[in-house]
């Protein structure tokens, strides 16, 4: 399933997506929904290389990442010396105690493929949620992306992070569209006097999810919306859902 982000690309990944997310606006954006819902203690899944993690624990907030990647994690810790970092599977893992607000953030529930895998980890925020509390993700919607990457099949992004440009070159593969699951070929670049050197070359299987099928998933494992938002993001239009715990029938 997942891609695990190898050393050099969690570096090239840290690098680019500093020039591309905007992560104080990120910041705002989910530390308003978590007040709003009176949430103290968050757990953040996918927290990639801690740049979320950074600005919640200057806010003192009682915060701890989760990543599949310990390349990410690696980066994020030395970020953060002083928060918690847990290398584990969105799927399968254990708090020693419950929190008030899960949220998977970054596009990170794109890694989940299968049924199985979505089930899992709706089954498995559940087990890890005090009553009543919240979960918090984005998807990136199918019924926009699948039709942007029809018309455009190269899409390039442009950074540069410490005086270097970085550029990335994405190409989508729709031909197996089991799931709505898509090949990402992401190529990056270092440009330098307007020669590109390839530095490395990325294939993840992602999906994409319509709001209608990731409803009914949360219905099906005991959650209730309480908002949807349409967001977005650098590259994607996503949806953010909010989302209660409930009690099992
Ligand atoms: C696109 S990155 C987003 C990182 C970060 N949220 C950000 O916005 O910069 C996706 C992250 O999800 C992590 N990931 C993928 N599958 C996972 C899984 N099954 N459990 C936990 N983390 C996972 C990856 O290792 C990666 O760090």
């Amino acid at each position: 399933m997942a891609t695990l982000y190898n050393e050099k690309m969690a570096a090239i990944y840290d690098a680019m997506y500093q020039t591309f997310v905007d992560y104080d606006e990120e910041y705002t954006f989910y530390n308003n929904l978590l007040a709003a819902n009176n949430c103290k203690t968050v757990l953040e899944i996918g927290s990639g290389t801690g740049n979320l993690a950074k600005r919640f624990s200057a806010h003192q907030m009682d915060y701890i990442g989760l990543d599949y990647s310990k390349s990410m994690i690696k980066i994020a810790q030395e970020r953060n010396t002083t928060c918690p970092f847990i290398h584990g599977d969105m799927r399968d893992f254990n708090l020693d105690k419950k929190v008030d607000a899960i949220i998977i953030t970054g596009r990170s529930t794109s890694y989940l493929t299968t049924n199985d895998d979505i089930n899992e980890t709706l089954n498995c925020l559940w087990n890890n949620l005090k009553k009543e509390a919240i979960i918090i993700f984005d998807f990136i919607d199918a019924n926009r992306f699948i039709p942007f990457i029809t018309h455009n099949k190269a899409i390039i992004h442009q950074a540069q992070y410490e005086n270097v440009n970085y550029l990335r070159e994405s190409n989508w593969e729709t031909t197996d569209m089991e799931n709505f699951m898509l090949e990402w070929n992401a190529k990056y670049y270092t440009i330098q006097n307007d020669e590109k050197e390839l530095i490395s070359n990325d294939f993840s299987t992602v999906r994409v999810f319509t709001l209608n099928e990731i409803q009914l998933f949360l219905y099906l494992n005991n959650f209730e919306i309480t908002q949807t938002i349409d967001r977005k993001t650098y590259a994607y239009d996503t949806y953010v859902i909010v989302a209660k715990k409930k009690a099992k029938p």
